[in-house]
């Protein structure tokens, strides 16, 4: 481990996660009060916390380092380098890929419209998708190929029997999210990697979601892309990565050009540097790299598996908390494993989603999310104007779980 950063000590499962003080203390926002009321931080999916030592990698790079990586020979900059190429290392083994395959970028949309970009696409080509899907994972295809949405089940959830149905020769990419940033569900991978390697169909996994909340392993995946971004797995903002396949990576061409990315530059043309550096070009982020580095090695002493499981609990009591309030519908009642993501809408007359999420702030200090989610054509297919979406991480209790269902059950219950 070459980044330079406090880390927790491994913990033994206590499937207590959330409930250990000691690791909320590592979040100075949870100190923070809305309307002198105790935060209740329900809108992790929309952007997450970040625990002390995130803060102090970002220190850290400022404070001790702040030089270029790949330019400079001084000892800064060497060091810079050191500890840039040492997060790529941290990235990359928290995925199970190599550092090699690992291009670090601003998040998982740049990461996405990086491989939509690189792969020379053309209009005929075909791209798999959901009609889950958040707009970074389906706007970058929608401009340069013909989308195919897989139909929707009677629960409203991807219905992935039809997936094989669906192949044609023309079908150039699969891609769909592994968590759903709107029903909270995981996807079934089994399928989409299986019907992939039948076909011989490079797979793309949006895990903008997921990284935060499971253990990710892109062998046992088997996809050939996955993206997640920084600031959902209590990182920092303006950092993300893309792991490909090391010949899929090979394949890509780069879309952004100039500095640190060639070997050389002539009067007439220039060569590239091997992947991962030919796809950073410009100075990247070093110290969200370090950061994201920071946050990962905090996740992984929690545990992922206990971080699953604490997320998985908290789905299930937000679901039973929900599902039977009669002016309250909550989206894919019948998602199986449903992560700690909850959406619904509220049938209160002259009560929109905007407005329950504002009177939960402004009434309990309870933030949510209310809108559409980045997720339009669901919104769309559903008939809904707009949902709310009430979202956890690895800091929140369980207590703020039934807050937050008491409060929904004097607002509409
Ligand atoms: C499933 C999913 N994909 C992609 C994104 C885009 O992430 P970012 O805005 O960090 O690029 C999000 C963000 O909410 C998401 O939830």
């Amino acid at each position: 481990m070459v980044v330079n950063v406090p880390v927790l000590p491994k913990r033994p499962g206590s499937g207590k996660l959330a409930m250990d003080p000691a690791i909320r203390a590592e979040f100075p926002m949870l100190r923070r009060l809305v309307h002198d009321m105790p935060m209740v931080y329900l809108d992790s999916a929309s952007t997450s916390l970040k625990p002390r030592s995130v803060l102090e990698a970002i220190r850290f790079y400022h404070e001790e380092i702040t030089a270029n990586v790949h330019r400079s020979t001084h000892p800064l900059g060497e060091a810079a380098t050191l500890h840039y190429e040492g997060a790529r290392g941290c990235v990359a083994q928290f995925l199970g890929g190599r550092p090699d395959e690992l291009v670090f970028v601003r998040n998982t949309t740049e990461a996405i419209n990086l491989v939509a970009m690189g792969l020379g696409l053309k209009e005929e080509d075909e791209i798999l998708i959901t009609p889950l899907e958040h707009h970074s994972n389906q706007l970058p295809w929608l401009t340069r190929a013909r989308v195919v949405y897989l139909p929707l089940d009677a629960a409203g959830l991807p219905d992935e029997e039809l997936l094989e149905g669906l192949i044609t020769p023309r079908t150039r990419l699969l891609a769909v999210s592994l968590l759903s940033n709107i029903t909270g569900a995981r996807g079934h991978m089994k399928t989409w990697r299986e019907v992939a390697s039948r076909h011989g169909i490079p797979l793309l996994l949006d895990a903008s979601q997921a990284a935060g909340h499971m253990g990710i392993d892109v062998a046992t995946l088997g996809c050939d892309f996955l993206a997640f971004s920084g600031h959902k797995v209590c990182g920092p903002t303006g950092i993300g990565a893309l792991w490909a396949r090391r010949e899929r990576l090979e394949k890509m061409a780069p879309t952004l050009l100039g500095g640190g990315m060639v070997h050389t530059s002539r009067l007439d043309g220039y060569s590239l540097k091997e992947p991962p550096w030919c796809f950073e070009a410009g100075t990247p982020n070093v110290e969200g790299a370090l950061g994201l580095a920071a946050a990962l090695e905090f996740l992984s002493s929690l545990g992922m598996d206990e971080v699953a499981e604490h997320s998985l609990a908290l789905g299930r009591r937000l679901k039973e908390g929900l599902a039977p309030l009669a002016r309250l519908r909550l989206l894919a009642p019948g998602a199986g494993d449903r992560y700690g993501i909850a959406s619904f809408t509220v049938d209160v007359p002259g009560l929109s989603a905007e407005a329950f999420g504002r009177l939960m702030a402004d009434s309990y200090g309870i933030l949510l999310s209310a809108g559409r989610h980045c997720t339009h054509p669901y919104h769309d297919m559903l008939g809904l104007e707009a949902t709310v979406r009430a979202s956890t991480h690895v800091y929140t209790t369980s207590d703020e779980v039934e807050v937050f269902l008491a409060a929904t059950r004097q607002l509409v219950g």
